[in-house]
């Protein structure tokens, strides 16, 4: 019988190599001390089989048999517990060192960010911010602006109509008459916001977005805008940049200018941004007219003023060097991702 007993003993010794995770252990200790499946479980069922003068010799060799398994096994429990604790903490490590996972940040459109670079300029220059509405009426978008219905200057503007009194805004001057009939001056503001007309090339899109400047106020000049002008494109351009102001015409101003600044790209020199003529033709502006002045209330022999108004796209393509309005509204990442100041 001893002989049986070793074979079992030796079976076990055999297995030790495959024990290596502890369901593998838990299986092969299972399959010899289960109580009744167990192959030195079974053993002691042999028990009655014996005879009995032996049955004593046989218990006890079953028993040591038993004790040096359970000892071997929880010796193997014991190593293969500490060697997986030591793979947990492996993989659980945490290297303080390595570079963080970089996350991907999105950007301001571009549009945004020249609006907000030039809101940022005029209210530094101590202008207010007014942001009209996008739907206007006749009288704000253009006759109160010395536009009436007859006027040549309304067929520069192809206007969306929504019905015979109501239109979509084809310039942020309205803003203007809002504005001057709700404040008195002196009244210095802004009015950046979406315009809209019916034109469509690589330099105008149906959709659009314009800043208008005003300045109420007594003794106000030319000379006053001229001034502004020059600190705007020096912060917008750089600090070498200079205006120029050519006579031009619009309803609501008079004189009016179109105004101008020294090319960027060659300071002056002439190349291709520029067309060769060392100038960039930037904004149109002039001295409010007196008409619109009184259309608002406003007493013209007392106070004069100025208002400009401003293409943020075209001052985005000119800033980015972009020669397609489009690429400006097809939200293709390639090209945004470029755009960030
Ligand atoms: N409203 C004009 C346009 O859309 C731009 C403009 C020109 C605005 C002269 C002004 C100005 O305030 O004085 O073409």
């Amino acid at each position: 019988m001893n002989e049986a007993l070793e074979k079992i003993k030796q079976k076990i010794l055999d297995g030790e190599a495959q024990l290596t995770n502890s369901k593998a252990v838990y299986e092969f200790k299972k399959s010899f001390l289960d109580s009744k499946t167990g192959k030195i479980g079974q053993l002691m069922k042999e028990m009655r089989n014996i005879p009995p003068e032996e049955r004593a010799g046989y218990g006890k060799g079953v028993n040591e048999l038993k004790e040096w398994a359970n000892q071997f096994f929880s010796d193997i429990e014991e190593k293969i517990k500490e060697k997986e604790l030591q793979l947990k903490y492996e993989s659980e490590k945490i290297d303080v060192t390595m570079p963080a996972k970089s996350v991907e940040t999105g950007n301001l459109h571009p549009i945004t960010q020249m609006r907000n670079q030039l809101i940022d300029v005029f209210t530094g220059m101590g202008f207010e911010v007014y942001e009209g509405t996008e739907i206007e009426n006749d009288y704000y978008n253009f006759t109160a602006l010395n536009t009436p219905k007859d006027h040549p200057a309304r067929d520069m503007q192809d206007t969306f109509y929504l019905s015979p009194e109501f239109l979509l805004r084809t310039q942020t001057s309205s803003g203007q008459i809002h504005v001057m009939e709700s404040k008195k001056p002196p009244i210095k503001i802004i009015s950046p916001g979406k315009v809209f007309r019916s034109d469509d090339d690589a330099t105008h899109s149906p959709m659009f977005t314009q800043m208008e400047g005003l300045v109420v106020d007594e003794n106000i000049t030319l000379c006053d805008l001229q001034g502004m002008l020059d600190m705007f494109v020096k912060k917008i351009y750089g600090d070498g940049t200079v205006t120029r102001l050519r006579p031009s015409y619009f309803p609501f101003t008079e004189p009016s200018v179109e105004v101008d600044c020294s090319c960027f790209e060659c300071g002056g020199k002439g190349c291709k941004l520029c067309k060769g003529t060392g100038w960039i033709e930037i904004l149109g502006a002039g001295m409010v007219n007196k008409k619109v002045l009184e259309n608002c209330g406003i007493d013209s022999e007392k106070y004069s003023g100025f208002a400009f108004g401003i293409g943020i796209e075209r001052t985005a393509m000119l800033k980015y060097g972009i020669n397609n309005i489009k690429l400006l509204f097809e939200s293709d990442l390639r090209v945004l991702k470029q755009l960030d100041d």
